[in-house]
């Protein structure tokens, strides 16, 4: 029955199904999709540093194999619908960046236990159930490679989901007997909902300030990334001075993140994004690649952006348009500019600990969080 209903949306949504790793690429549109990795292109003649994760996966293996274990433990409830939609996205993966945060600052700060771990499944969970919230809200069709979960199992069910992993989280936190780290993974479950609620009610608005955006991609996206890795250093028992820098780095690296997130709905590839490129123009959101593009942009492509994004008219070229006005204008460029002088923030904090591994992986990380087209 289940696999009767997969199979029918996998036909009724050729072009967004989409494996992560699979051989056995079938895109309905004959390949266009593949036009669409052209960040590379653009920014081709910026010298930026590639970053990669490999060391802090690494480093983190063995902890993480044991957050790992937690997930998929305390995933499981006797209401059967509950593990099915959520082993839907948790088994599809993600790079699982929040919790390496959480276990790599308790590492660096010095802890030699492993308190960190549930945290990590904790911030993980806070992840996980916001992105089955947000896959509602924004209407998105495919995460992580798969057919999104609310066009499977409907809307109301992935929301409940989602509430069911926050509920888990809460429920991990309180076990480590941490009121410090449930109160700064509390603040920053409120605080998303809050840029959540903020970025829809002003999503199709083309006069957003870019302080205002800032403000938004912060509380949705940077703060989780800043909890995670505070609540790391909490849980290694570190003075405040660590604690502050390992917080102020997943701040200054989740807004780089974001930045980067809305830079490859316009330059990224849905077979390495997971989820479909162009999903932000057709929305209507109001990123910042979109909001540079149109204050450069001339009368006759202002009236373009209010059509396509102010109105939401849009045809099947206006994607294409919107792409080439944005990389035509440079703002896909300092897009790109602006998530790097994040990056070099959160290195920079990092600079009270000493140079060791962890360090330099979390260094890795910040520059991985711009350069990565996944
Ligand atoms: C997606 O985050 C949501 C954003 C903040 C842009 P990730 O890109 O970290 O998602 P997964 O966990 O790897 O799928
Ligand atoms: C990311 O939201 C932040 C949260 C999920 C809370 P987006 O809507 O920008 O991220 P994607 O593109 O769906 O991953
Ligand atoms: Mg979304
Ligand atoms: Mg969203």
């Amino acid at each position: 029955m289940l696999s009767g209903l997969v199979l029918s949306l996998t036909l009724t949504y050729p072009a967004t199904i989409v494996p992560r790793n699979g051989s056995s690429r079938r895109i309905a549109n004959g390949g266009r999709r593949k036009e669409i990795l052209v960040l590379d292109a653009a920014a081709a003649t910026l010298p930026r540093k590639s970053g990669s994760v490999d060391r802090l996966v690494r480093l983190a293996e063995t902890d993480m194999a044991g957050v790992n274990r937690l997930i998929t433990e305390r995933m499981q409830s006797d209401v059967p619908i509950i593990p099915a939609l959520a082993e839907h996205l948790i088994a599809a993966g993600g790079k699982r960046l929040r919790p390496l945060l959480t276990v790599a600052a308790a590492r660096l700060a010095g802890s030699d236990n492993d308190h960190c771990l549930k945290l990590a499944a904790a911030v993980e969970f806070i992840h996980t159930a916001t992105l089955l919230h947000d896959d509602v809200v924004d209407g998105s069709a495919l995460r992580r490679g798969k057919v999104a979960a609310h066009l499977i199992w409907g809307g109301a069910q992935s929301v409940l989901v989602g509430d069911f992993l926050f509920a888990r989280a809460f429920e991990l936190m309180v076990e480590t007997n941490s009121m410090k780290a449930l109160e700064i993974l509390a603040r920053a479950s409120r605080v998303i909902a809050e840029g959540e609620v903020m970025q829809l009610m002003r999503s199709h608005d083309l006069n957003l300030s870019q302080a205002l955006y800032l403000e938004i991609i912060q509380a949705k996206t940077a703060e989780l990334f800043a909890a995670a890795s505070e609540a790391g250093a909490v849980s290694a028992g570190v003075d405040v001075a660590k604690t502050d820098a390992l917080k102020a780095y997943g701040l200054q690296l989740g807004l780089a993140f974001q930045l980067v997130d809305d830079a490859l709905d316009y330059g990224g590839a849905t077979e390495t994004l997971g989820k479909n490129a162009g999903d932000d123009f057709r929305e209507g959101k109001a990123t910042l690649p979109l909001l540079l593009a149109i204050a450069r942009s001339g009368p006759r492509e202002a009236e373009f952006w209010e059509r396509a994004v102010g109105r939401r008219e849009q045809t099947e070229a206006d994607f294409r348009r919107a792409r080439e006005l944005i990389i035509g204008t440079g703002a896909l460029d300092a897009t790109l500019d602006l998530a790097t002088d994040y990056a070099d923030k959160a290195k920079a904090a990092l600079a009270i600990f000493p140079a060791d591994e962890w360090r330099e992986a979390l260094e890795d990380l910040a520059d991985f969080a711009v350069s990565r087209r996944a």
